[in-house]
């Protein structure tokens, strides 16, 4: 469906292994000294599903046949996509991550998935992927070897460009393992259009102008796992952060805070409805990895929740902020389209029950949100129209430990939905 020309770029080597776990979406331009990652993709953050956090490099088909690394379990993935309303809201690219591939290259030095576990091939599954109208993602290193020990495409940047290509891959998930040195890479970067890029970024101080130029999103933090104490650390890191990196996200270039692990095992209900809102609120690629065949109806409606959704996918494209930190109170907020904005509340105290925190309406939205009047709407845990607030108001709040209550402000009691 796309030709890919994998261009080899000098501009680029200084980017070198800091250009670990770039998402680039797909298809190559090769039209010289056009430096932005113009790809007119991830105008809003890219949502959809990666394997990793919820399915590892399980490899093993014979004892967990449900849950190996499998072409299976992709297409078992794209079907609930498509049937079970995740497509309809947003969710669109179904992601693999690392372990897919087999142990050595072909005889070509091409890439190849393992024979056993894909028994079809990666282009046959991009089709079968394409068929129930989904973009398929894949994962590579620009090292020797990606993080799980399979073949990196260091060396190897135009042949698996190419092969991506061919094999109609819309999404690259382009790793930074095994990456000795800066000039180990010479040559080395994905110089394409088309092809939503994530990077892992780990370097003191990133030039996110450059990244951009390369990457739909970026990592920035370790890796989530399935743990309140995970989620809270991406959010201090974030917040600590917040003053270099706010300003790199905006359409087309994304910070990614990492997938959401919204109906796994680890995180409370109220624990589920921060990560929702946090990563609504801060402009966050929507990545679920999670098991859509056994999922709660609870966390699926979290995670469909259009609201929300509308929020994280705001064309204004604006990253949110850590507001104020208060009595361990955390008030983020974030500038929407048509003067709103959405106010999350946390509350992060993790002894006794809920606690009420009350905030002046004119503190929020930079003075402007609520002048003279706002309509306020909670739109998490529970939706619920509060009416109209008067500038020199409050609003009182009552919040579950490790909870959140999403707001939204706006100038009427509408706010515009998704398409
Ligand atoms: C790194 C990345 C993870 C995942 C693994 C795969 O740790 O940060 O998201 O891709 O590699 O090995």
């Amino acid at each position: 469906m796309v030709t890919v020309t994998m261009k080899l770029t000098s501009r680029v080597q200084h980017l070198g292994c800091l250009l670990a776990l770039c998402f680039l979406a797909q298809v190559l331009w090769d039209i010289p000294g056009v430096w932005a990652l113009d790809n007119g993709l991830a105008m809003t953050p890219t949502m959809g599903w990666l394997h990793w956090e919820r399915f590892m490099c399980n490899t093993d088909c014979k004892e967990e046949p449900d849950s190996c690394i499998s072409e299976k379990l992709f297409m078992q993935m794209a079907d609930l996509m498509d049937s079970d309303g995740w497509k309809e809201v947003g969710y669109e690219y179904l992601c693999i991550d690392d372990c897919w591939m087999a142990a050595q290259r072909d005889s070509k030095g091409r890439l190849q998935a393992d024979p056993i576990r894909f028994p079809s091939g990666i282009r046959h599954l991009a089709n079968y992927v394409h068929s129930k109208g989904l973009k398929l993602g894949i994962y590579a290193d620009v090292g020797k070897k990606t993080c799980a020990g399979f073949p990196g495409s260091f060396g190897y940047y135009d042949i698996d460009a190419e092969t991506f290509a061919d094999w109609g891959v819309d999404l690259l998930k382009f790793d930074g393992c095994y990456c000795d040195s800066v000039e180990q890479l010479a040559d080395g970067m994905f110089h394409s259009r088309d092809l939503a890029m994530s990077k892992e970024n780990f370097e003191a101080k990133p030039n996110y102008t450059e990244i951009r130029q390369y990457c739909n999103h970026w990592r920035n933090s370790g890796d989530v796992y399935d743990s309140w104490q995970s989620v809270k650390s991406i959010l201090e890191w974030t917040s600590s952060n917040q003053k270099t990196i706010v300003s790199a996200a905006g359409p087309g270039g994304w910070n990614d805070p990492d997938m959401l692990v919204i109906g796994n095992f680890g995180l409370s209900w109220d624990q589920q409805i921060t990560q929702m809102a946090l990563w609504a609120i801060m402009a966050a690629p929507l990545l679920m990895s999670n098991d859509l065949r056994h999922i709660s109806l609870q966390a699926k409606m979290l995670l469909q929740n259009k609201d929300v959704i509308a929020i994280n996918q705001d064309p204004l494209g604006k990253q949110g902020y850590l507001l104020r930190k208060e009595d361990n109170f955390e008030v983020w907020e974030r500038p929407l389209s048509s003067l709103a904005w959405a106010v999350a509340m946390v509350n992060l105290q993790e002894i006794g029950g809920p606690r009420s925190y009350t905030i002046n309406i004119a503190s929020l939205g930079q003075g402007v949100a609520c002048n003279p009047a706002c309509f306020i709407t909670e739109l998490l845990p529970t939706k619920t129209k509060l009416g109209f607030y008067e500038w020199t108001s409050c609003l009182k709040t009552r919040i579950n430990p490790t909870g959140t209550v999403l707001l939204l402000l706006g100038r009427s009691q509408t706010f515009k939905k998704l398409p």
